[in-house]
């Protein structure tokens, strides 16, 4: 897909949010919020649903949350015109209460329409109620700060997915805000290590699923090119001011340097 084209895909399912009744956040919402972003991007962050703020403008994290996340991604160089922000819900609960499973589910398609349409290298999770949608059954305390496949049933068919607090969460509670840090710091490397794998599997991509057919003296297949789940980043490949030299990627070597 072209930019052009993705942009068009992305702004389809934005109008579609816009008029949605498929759930009761449909009854008190005032703006529904779609997401936005860049259409190009390789990161996608997904939060729990809009806020206040989110719900009168229409457009995600932009409340005190939403300035907490834009220092966490300034602090690795980053910008929000940078990467796509979207939410597991797109109308706000009232009283900023939690999502029902039966919201969450309602609203899913529209979220794995979109990773469908961006084919992101890395979706960065933020707070429980999107940990769960990527990485069920996991723990938030435990599962922060690491890095692990997307299903692709998801629509994201080739990412890692690295889980966060939800800023919302670090700003009431000060540790959360200093771990926030430590782990925004580890998004960068992520990025690379999945270019790598989405590079691999693009030279040799998985056997389609379905019956084998080759011969039975075919001699043994092709090594897999996919070295399994990747594992946690250590600690030390994550640099909060990652080189461009070392991303051979990289043909810009200005702010943006993973882009
Ligand atoms: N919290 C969220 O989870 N999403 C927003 O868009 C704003 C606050
Ligand atoms: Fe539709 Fe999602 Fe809004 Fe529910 S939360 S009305 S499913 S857009």
């Amino acid at each position: 897909m072209t930019r052009g084209e993705r942009r068009a895909a992305l702004e389809a399912i934005a109008s579609e949010v816009r008029s949605c009744t498929r759930c009761r956040l449909s009854e008190s919402r005032t703006l529904a919020v779609p997401g936005e972003g860049d259409p190009d991007t390789e990161v996608v962050l997904v939060g729990e649903g809009p806020g206040f703020n989110e719900d009168r403008e229409g457009r995600p994290f932009v409340g005190r949350a939403g300035g907490l996340l834009v220092r966490l991604l300034a602090s690795i160089g980053w910008q929000r015109e940078d990467v796509f922000i979207t939410n597991v819900v797109k109308c706000r609960p009232p009283e900023n209460r939690d999502p029902e499973p039966d919201e969450i589910a309602a609203c899913a398609p529209y979220l794995r329409r979109q990773l469908e349409v961006l084919d992101p290298a890395v979706v960065v999770t933020l707070g429980r109620h999107s940990m769960a949608t990527f990485l069920p059954g996991a723990r938030i305390g435990q599962v922060h700060g690491t890095t692990h496949p997307a299903d692709p049933s998801t629509g994201a068919r080739d990412a890692l997915v690295f889980a966060m607090y939800h800023p919302a969460a670090a700003l009431r509670t000060p540790a959360l805000e200093h771990e926030s840090l430590e782990d925004v710091a580890r998004v960068p490397a992520t990025l690379l290590r999945s270019r790598e794998l989405r590079a691999a599997h693009a030279a040799a991509p998985a056997p389609a699923a379905g019956p084998d057919t080759r011969a039975p003296d075919a001699g043994p297949a092709a090594p897999a090119a996919d070295p399994g789940p990747a594992p946690d980043l250590a600690p030390a490949l994550a640099s909060p001011a990652l080189d461009a030299a070392a991303d051979p990627a990289a043909d810009d070597a200005s702010q943006l340097t993973l882009f």
